[in-house]
């Protein structure tokens, strides 16, 4: 995609000055380390950030350190996690401390291709560590910022994420990479809104109660308090649902065991 290097300074002055102004004090914005912008990165992927800054204050204080987490058990990680959801993401944070520790002497690799090799890190949140963490330039797009750049450069709807990734990279300012992204988040979600936009978010969450999702956070929550539950109560109680498949996908997840007719939390 051809765009027009004044339009380019144009809005980067633009969204830069906005943010001088408007800027939202965040605590992940109060540090560089990779570990804890890594941590933040995967709770914001579903979640809220009024939700998440108190979720990322508590982590940070029962798991200071990479090794922590590495080290944690994880019906201790999961208990904390209650409440934010795709529990699943705190056990892939988990596994990347471990492969971080074991594979790169507990630094993390200041490369975007590198980093998407650990579990539950994709193009944006390995693009999102570099930019934050180390002031990389690097490829982020996130659906605020999918929607700032429709929005500013007049795109059509279905332009590709590919090209939606070279233009975000096109356009950061050089040296600027942290600065630049922090400053999107904000502009995204408080300047060009959905709503505002009307330009339609992509993979909106789906109804919560009564999904599979929501079957999964019940049996867990019930297994960090219970020591077991029988399958068979499970079938009765969820008669519209496959529980086998649930608890199958639920096991090779590492969330749970199952053992005879019952299931227990996975112990480390
Ligand atoms: N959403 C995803 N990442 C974010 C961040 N670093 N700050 C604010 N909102 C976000």
């Amino acid at each position: 995609m051809e765009v027009d290097s004044k339009k380019i300074l144009e809005i980067q002055s633009k969204i830069l000055s906005w943010y001088e102004i408007n800027k939202r004090e965040l605590p992940w914005r109060n540090t560089h380390n990779p570990y804890y912008i890594h941590l933040s990165e995967i709770m914001l992927q579903q979640t809220q950030v009024k939700r998440v800054i108190e979720y990322y204050n508590k982590f940070t204080m029962f798991y200071p350190s990479l090794e922590d987490m590495a080290q944690a058990p994880k019906s201790d990680l999961l208990s904390h996690w209650i409440g934010l959801g795709y529990n699943n993401r705190i056990l892939r944070l988990q596994k990347s401390a471990q492969s971080i520790l074991e594979n790169y002497e507990g630094k993390y690799p200041k490369d975007q291709k590198e980093l998407q090799k650990l579990p539950g890190v994709g193009i944006y949140t390995s693009g999102a560590i570099l930019a934050f963490a180390f002031n990389i330039e690097s490829i982020v797009v996130d659906t605020n910022i999918r929607r700032i750049l429709i929005y500013e450069f007049n795109l059509d709807e279905n332009i590709s994420q590919k090209e939606l990734e070279e233009l975000a990279e096109k356009i950061t300012p050089k040296e600027k990479a942290r600065e630049w992204n922090n400053a999107l988040m904000d502009y995204g979600s408080m300047e060009i809104t959905a709503k505002k936009s009307q330009i339609k978010s992509q993979g909106k969450q789906s109804k919560f109660v009564g999904s599979t999702r929501w079957v999964r956070s019940n049996i867990l929550k019930k297994l960090l308090i219970e020591k077991y539950i029988e399958i068979e109560l499970l079938k009765k109680t969820y008669l519209e649902h496959d529980i086998d498949k649930i608890l199958e996908k639920m096991q090779k997840d590492e969330l749970l065991q199952i053992k005879k007719e019952k299931v227990f939390i996975f112990e480390n």
